[in-house]
């Protein structure tokens, strides 16, 4: 109801204009968009203001590409709403938020099957992001210690990964100044599987990262076959490469759906693993966990120390103030769902998945990548040859008018030519949803058949970040 003016930025106005149902007598109806307004507002005012900014926001139940949850029940928003004014920093202050803290990791400890849980170590992050920083920080300094102790350099730490890992990993290299050895993804091997992995692995390779749900498709990496290659490798060259497993996905999906898939701690490379809580852990977005085997895993020289009762906490995280209230959230849903709540939510959306990547799979225009059935994320693609007349990205277009958010974007390098569409299904998008939107994609496909001449490819939209 302000006086918003979406997606014209050229044309956007220096002001937001105020409906005149919601100003009051004697209240400016005009604020300043982009400085601080001279004077203060009723808070009724601002707050609708703000409430009808954000409307305009997309429909979170019709938008297929994001992982994270957007969806909490009302006992949920009511903690929410309660615990909102907590620091997780202060653990001094609010002790009883930083023991469930240590709680929730310990759980997730146990869940990834630690060989001794209580010597786990681990910590709340912002989101996947900063739980990667940390794994990979604690790779890295665990490198330079060991080759310190050897009297080796410590100039030119590596880090192999596949190509089709998430930015995240690349702003690690990036920021941590650590070489990315990428290891393609082909059609032959579709994940990092340990082809070739020792054309990459050396004295200076402080890790390598293994997907659980790759952020493209969704498909596992398989963490076994690839510490089997780092064994071979060991005994070659002697070289002992530790595995971080990114299950920013996978790591809330594979304890419940795949229980006998070995990927996590029963893999002894596998040093650390961290998971996104808001996307399969189904919290609310702001937060991640990464959690160590064991205390040799994350160097001493990285933890930092907090007043807490009187003593003294560890932590190792990149921010100081942060959230609580999501930790707190976590715990609920530990304690509401248990590990039988957790399968029922994760098998509906694996039943979801399967249907749809069935029901596409039927459709002569695609090829299916993978069908969703270790995360339930799948992607698929345009068959060769089947038309000139469109791509993958109108069909995007076409169903972003009708509300559903469906990515097309490109594979990684050497891949680049094969563009994919993928779906993630989360809680929420139930069968009935899901038939309407096999009805849609039904219905736009048709249109697109039916021209006579080919789409303009000029405008078509790529801006797909992962
Ligand atoms: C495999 C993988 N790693 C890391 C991330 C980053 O997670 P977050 O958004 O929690 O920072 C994502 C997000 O999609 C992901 O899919």
């Amino acid at each position: 109801m302000s006086g918003s003016n979406r997606g014209a930025e050229s044309e956007e106005r220096d002001v937001v204009a105020m409906n005149p149902l919601f100003s009051r007598p004697g209240e400016a109806t005009e604020l300043p968009r982009n400085v601080l307004p001279p004077g203060e507002s009723f808070p009724e005012t601002a707050y609708q203001i703000v409430h009808d900014e954000a409307m305009l926001d997309g429909n979170a139940r019709l938008n297929l590409a994001t992982f994270v949850g957007t969806w909490m029940d009302p006992y949920a928003q009511r903690l929410n709403a309660e615990t909102a004014d907590k620091n997780m920093i202060d653990k001094d202050e609010y002790p009883a938020t930083a023991a469930i803290e240590t709680r929730c990791w310990k759980i997730l400890g146990d869940l990834w099957n630690a060989p001794d849980p209580a010597s786990t170590i681990g910590t709340s992050t912002i989101g996947s992001s900063e739980a990667a920083m940390l794994g990979g920080l604690a790779l890295k300094r665990r490198w330079q210690h060991a080759r310190r102790a050897a009297g080796k350099s410590t100039e030119k730490p590596n880090l192999v990964l596949s190509s089709a890992v998430q930015v995240c990993w690349e702003k690690f290299c990036n920021y941590w100044d650590v070489e990315a050895r990428y290891v393609p993804i082909s059609l032959e091997h579709k994940v990092l599987d340990g082809f070739e992995l020792e054309k990459y692995v050396d004295e200076n390779t402080i890790g390598v990262v293994a997907i659980l749900g790759v952020t493209y498709t969704g498909a596992y990496e398989p963490v076994e076959k690839i510490s089997a290659v780092l064994d071979e490798i060991q005994a070659a060259t002697g070289l002992d490469v530790p595995i971080h497993v990114d299950g920013a996905s996978g790591a809330m999906i594979a304890p419940f759906l795949q229980p006998d898939l070995v990927w996590d701690f029963r893999v002894e490379r596998v040093v650390s693993i961290n998971t996104s809580a808001h996307k399969y852990g189904l919290v609310y977005p702001g937060l991640g966990w990464v959690v160590w085997r064991d205390k040799a895993a994350l160097p001493e020289d990285l933890v930092f120390s907090v007043s807490y009762l009187g003593g003294d906490m560890p932590t190792f995280a990149l921010n100081f103030s942060r959230p609580g209230s999501q930790v707190l959230l976590q715990y609920y849903l530990f304690l509401r769902l248990g590990y039988d709540g957790y399968y029922k939510v994760q098998k509906a959306s694996q039943d979801v998945a399967l249907y749809l990547s069935g029901e596409i799979a039927k459709m002569p225009q695609f090829d299916l990548w993978n069908d969703g059935s270790d995360i339930p994320v799948f992607a698929w693609s345009l068959k060769k040859g089947y038309t000139d007349k469109w791509t993958l990205y109108h069909l995007s277009e076409r169903l972003r008018t009708k509300g559903w958010l469906l990515p097309s974007y490109p594979m990684p390098v050497d891949l680049e030519e094969l563009t994919v569409q993928r779906i993630v299904v989360r809680n929420g998008l139930s069968r009935d949803l899901a038939a309407s939107l096999l009805g849609d994609i039904r219905t736009e496909i048709a249109f697109l058949d039916a021209l006579e001449s080919p789409m303009p490819v000029e405008a078509v939209s790529k801006g797909f970040h992962h």
